[in-house]
């Protein structure tokens, strides 16, 4: 935010305002009078709900909003630097009030009430997640007396606050790791990747499909109405996530098929986020990993998703272990469950942070990373933003030796880096390793955005230079309003590195119709045959993406494989100004950097 406009919302001084004399900059200063009456009075002035209530901030928090052009939330219309100065008003007054001395029960009314008084969710949404959080916040803000509320909102609104307050930088060692052969191909093993499960106990086929909360479906929300078609099918419905016996499905499917390992990256939980618990939560993943260790017989690479904790999304890394509010219940648990899978010797890192490394087969390693703690509603970054766990530099000693003993390196987690959730000076940091160990990281893997992408990361010093495409593995869950899916990679046995890719789906309208029978699974295609490339080599990727900025027929594809074919996104379609939001998310891996966006943008307007 430009610092005249900080300035001005938190001084209110005449000569500062000048320039922002827009409605919403009137009724900024209604709230800023309102909660400085409310801190000098304690009381809360009865106007203060009506300036409030000017601004509509209806899922402000919740990501991917669009099918094509088609939003799949609300969107408010209230300009970044106003959302961001209402931020700053609202946390430095619930940090003031917090240092009089305002208790626990009060504060945490005060933050629903603003949740609700925004729109930002239902009430019962606003509440749960108010209560599930308030004991963290409370916490950092009795633990550190420099928090402010521009810190906790720089981070939590990082696009919209635009601050350039974090910086630190990671130690890389000079050089680059040699070239490696190209890969031959003449032997391979399958890799199934599946990811964002969401695995919903409380599923109930005949609920509302569509309704307030971000999740429905519910066994304790309305019946649905079939006259309307709005009603939960037997085995998920779009925006919801994934009853059981889906789950049981995909992996009965899946060994239909055949591979040598499987990489999960994340998200067991679902989005109930209203309420969770520990103990919820815990039995939701035991009888993941258990239907897992059961139902593959072999290795499974999993990896923790920001839904994991109770409440989700933080990640506790500053050892504040005494208290309650340790996030190290759920390292413990899943260091125990992913013991078949994971040698002794590599699982102390999974209790220290819920990340690891191990090596499949001789020349080949897995680097895990935990990259939820670097999410920006992880609230423990407040205390501390630099490189928690101190994993970036773990990863780097990693990488320097997988180099020296002439690995090839495949890194999986969570959160695709650069994403506008992900803290930008972590990206930064995470980019800078893949740069200068491009030629060791044959690929990467994530998950978490649930549709299908790919995105290619260039050369710092030469930016026409392809050097490494992470792959995201779509999701199980529809939540997101794609059908249900997962990949199988073709790995060249010698290089590791990736050959071809598979996607399997279904059509979720179709098998709801038949809850007595099998959806039936199909593969939409190969990735190798749909784009015509030669290989999947960075540089192919990179060749892709000119392709696709001239070719606007390859990203209508896209569009199809992106969603799996679902029908709200065939009929959505996706116009011009969706092919060129796809041209960027494909191309950007650094919140901070466009630039390879921009020009594939304009290489797209030449070919208009
Ligand atoms: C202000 O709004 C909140 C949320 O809608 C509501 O719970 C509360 O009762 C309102 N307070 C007053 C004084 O109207
Ligand atoms: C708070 O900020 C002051 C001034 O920048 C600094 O000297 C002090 O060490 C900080 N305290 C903590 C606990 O970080
Ligand atoms: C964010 O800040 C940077 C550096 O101050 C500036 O270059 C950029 O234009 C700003 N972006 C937005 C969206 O305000
Ligand atoms: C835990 O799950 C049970 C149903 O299995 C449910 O009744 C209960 O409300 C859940 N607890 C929380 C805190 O959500
Ligand atoms: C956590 O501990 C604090 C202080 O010991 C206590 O007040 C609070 O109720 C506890 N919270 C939970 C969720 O157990
Ligand atoms: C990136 O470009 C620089 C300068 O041309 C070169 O030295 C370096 O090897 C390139 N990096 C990779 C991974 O190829
Ligand atoms: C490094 O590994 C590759 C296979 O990934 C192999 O072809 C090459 O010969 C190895 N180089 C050395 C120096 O061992
Ligand atoms: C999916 O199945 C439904 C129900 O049979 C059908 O109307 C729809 O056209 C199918 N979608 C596709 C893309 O084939
Ligand atoms: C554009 O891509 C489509 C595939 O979607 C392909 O059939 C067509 O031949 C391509 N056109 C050109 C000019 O390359
Ligand atoms: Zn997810
Ligand atoms: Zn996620």
């Amino acid at each position: 935010m430009t610092r005249n406009l900080i300035l001005c919302i938190l001084f209110v001084s005449s000569v500062l305002c000048t320039n922002f004399q827009n409605d919403n900059y009137k009724y900024l200063q209604e709230v800023k009078r309102g909660f400085d009456e409310y801190i000098t009075t304690d009381k809360r002035p009865s106007y203060l709900n009506e300036s409030l209530a000017k601004f509509s901030l209806p899922n402000l928090f919740r990501d991917n909003a669009y099918i094509g052009t088609t939003p799949t939330k609300e969107v408010h219309a209230v300009e970044d630097d106003i959302v961001c100065g209402l931020c700053y008003l609202a946390a430095n007054f619930i940090i003031l009030e917090r240092r009089k001395g305002m208790p626990r029960l009060h504060l945490k009314n005060e933050v629903a009430q603003l949740c609700q008084v925004f729109k930002i969710e239902s009430d019962i949404t606003c509440d749960g997640v108010v209560e599930l959080n308030i004991d963290v916040m409370l916490y950092i803000i009795d633990n550190n007396v420099n928090v402010t509320g521009s810190r906790v909102c720089d981070i939590l609104l990082q696009s919209s606050c635009n601050s350039t307050e974090f910086e630190w930088t990671v130690d890389i060692p000079e050089g680059q790791s040699p070239s490696r052969p190209e890969p031959v191909g003449d032997s391979t093993f399958k890799i199934l990747h599946v990811s964002d499960i969401h695995m919903d106990p409380l599923y109930t086929q005949g609920k509302v499909k569509s309704c307030n909360e971000p999740l429905c479906c519910q066994v304790d929300q309305e019946d649905g109405d079939s006259n309307t078609g709005n009603v939960c099918g037997y085995w998920s419905s779009y925006g919801n996530d994934v009853s059981e016996h889906l789950v049981d499905e995909m992996i009965r499917f899946a060994n239909t098929l055949e591979f040598d390992y499987v990489y999960f990256t994340g998200d067991i939980i679902s989005h109930r986020i209203w309420s969770t618990s520990e103990d919820n939560n815990t039995k939701t993943i035991k009888s993941l990993m258990n239907k897992f260790r059961t139902g593959f017989n072999v290795p499974v690479y999993p990896i923790l998703g920001n839904h994991e904790p109770s409440p989700l999304n933080v990640y506790e890394f500053q050892n504040t272990a005494t208290s309650n509010l340790s996030t190290q219940w759920l390292l413990d648990l899943v260091e125990t469950e992913w013991s078949d899978w994971i040698p002794e010797s590599a699982r102390d890192t999974i209790s220290q942070g819920g990340f690891y490394t191990v090596s499949p087969k001789e020349g080949f390693r897995l680097v895990i990373l935990n990259s939820n703690i670097a999410y920006i509603f992880n609230w423990w970054l407040i205390e501390s933003d630099k490189d928690p766990y101190d994993q970036l530099d773990w990863f780097v000693r990693i990488l320097e030796q997988a180099e020296r003993n002439n690995e090839s390196v495949h890194v999986l987690f969570h959160h695709p880096s650069g994403d506008k959730e992900i803290l930008k000076v972590w990206s930064r940091e995470f980019n800078k390793i893949i740069n200068r160990f491009a030629n060791t990281i044959t690929a990467q893997f994530n998950g978490h955005i649930h549709v299908d992408r790919f995105q290619v990361y260039y050369n710092e010093s030469n930016k026409d230079q392809a050097i490494n495409v992470a792959w995201n593995g779509a999701s199980l869950a529809p939540y997101d309003y794609a059908n249900p899916s997962f990949k199988i990679y073709t790995v060249d046995s010698n290089t590791f590195d990736i050959m071809d890719i598979e996607e399997w789906t279904f059509n979720l309208t179709l098998a709801n119709l038949h809850p007595d029978q099998s959806p039936e699974w199909y593969k939409i295609y190969s990735f190798k045959d749909a784009f015509d490339l030669p290989a999947l080599q960075p540089d192919d990727l990179g060749n892709l993406l000119i392709k696709m900025a001239t070719n606007h027929s390859l990203l209508a594809d896209y569009h199809i494989y992106r969603y799996k074919n679902s029908e709200s996104a065939v009929e959505a379609g996706c116009n011009s100004d969706c092919q060129k939001r796809y041209l960027c998310q494909l191309s950007t891996y650094v919140g901070t950097d466009s630039s390879k966006c921009s020009y594939l943008q304009e290489l797209y307007d030449q070919n208009l």
